[in-house]
């Protein structure tokens, strides 16, 4: 095992990477000979970026097998800012806080989200003369964002999948009629068009060779929250496909990767018309509140007869605008 030292993470400098052959190799065989990793254990620096698996030789009677071992990854920004607000609510705050994030004012600018991430997936396939109908649609995360990208897929007649780490959320998807898939793998099989819903690295460096073939992959948020992409230029090659479209093709696998990974409806301006003035009159009112110094320390929300009275006014000025 002493050989093998240096393929171990403790050994690694970030952003040094095995060779696309080798990796292809490993990838593939799952297995190498002892020659092999004789040459192996000299390729000193030949190392892997953060946030891939590490594949580790175990010797296994007279071949070796590989053996994956995670590379902690940093947190995400989504999770960084879900740990920052789980710790201002247990910790109570020692000024008045106010959050907006779970208003109800913001649900139509979720389910408008949703819809222009449908919109800007399908223009960019539309552009390179590929059409969303006829693929099974594949949704990851049953969120806000993620259940309104569902209802306009299914609206346009296609089957679409679920899946969700949270219980509650594939109840809810199975309430409303769609399929849903016990794991991540289950729910790539087969789909022709990948939706990731999550802000939580819904697809791994591992998810991508289980995706179907042509298959094209959309999030709804930046890509380092989203898709583990940065390991993928090892183990396959990157053209561009069309405007905004990636092809990433290895030997007998390719599939195409949407906006670099980014938000996909960010190409067309995230666009939710009028209703974000909802949300941005709750952040004045809660403002207003703060000015006023009225609210103690902790966590606040507008309550109900503010949000009422900011609906009513909006569809005042609004229903039936233009
Ligand atoms: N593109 C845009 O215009 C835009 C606008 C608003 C929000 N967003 C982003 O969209 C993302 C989702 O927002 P939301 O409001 O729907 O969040 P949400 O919390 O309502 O939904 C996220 C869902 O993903 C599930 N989930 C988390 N990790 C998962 C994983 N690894 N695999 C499967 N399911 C997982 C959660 O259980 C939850 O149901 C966030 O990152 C947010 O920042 C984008």
């Amino acid at each position: 095992m002493s050989r093998l030292q240096p393929l171990r993470p403790a050994r690694l400098r970030h952003g040094q990477h095995f060779t696309r052959p080798r990796i292809r190799h490993l990838a593939v065989h799952r297995g190498i000979s002892t020659p092999q990793l004789h040459q192996l254990c000299h390729q000193r620096h030949h190392l892997i970026p953060t946030g891939i698996e590490i594949l580790i030789c175990l010797f296994d009677h007279d071949h070796l097998s590989l053996k994956r071992l995670p590379v902690p990854r940093p947190p995400t920004r989504t999770q960084l800012i879900q740990e920052a607000v789980r710790r201002l609510s247990q910790q109570h705050p020692q000024c008045p806080v106010f959050s907006v994030a779970r208003s109800p004012l913001k649900d139509p600018e979720d389910y408008l989200v949703g819809q222009s991430v449908v919109f800007s997936a399908e223009a960019l396939l539309r552009g390179r003369g590929d059409i969303l109908h006829g693929r099974r649609a594949c949704v990851i995360g049953f969120g806000k964002i993620g259940s309104s990208v569902a209802r306009l897929l299914h609206a346009k007649y296609l089957q679409v999948t679920v899946y969700d780490t949270d219980a509650v959320r594939m109840t809810q998807a199975l309430a409303q009629g769609f399929r849903t898939a016990s794991s991540s793998t289950d729910a790539l099989a087969g789909a022709g068009v990948v939706i990731c819903a999550t802000g939580n690295l819904a697809l791994r460096a591992d998810d991508f060779a289980r995706l179907a073939n042509g298959a094209y992959v959309a999030s709804v948020t930046s890509a380092d929250d989203e898709l583990e992409l940065a390991g993928l230029d090892v183990l396959y090659d990157r053209s561009p496909a069309g405007d905004h479209i990636a092809r990433y093709a290895t030997t007998g696998h390719y599939f195409y990767v949407l906006n670099d990974g980014n938000a996909v409806n960010f190409l067309h301006g995230a666009s939710v018309g009028v209703f974000i003035y909802l949300i941005q009159a709750e952040i004045l009112a809660a403002t207003a509140a703060l000015a006023a110094g009225h609210p103690e320390p902790g966590l606040h929300q507008c309550d109900d007869d503010t949000r009422k009275f900011i609906a009513a006014t909006w569809l005042q000025v609004f229903n039936g605008a233009p």
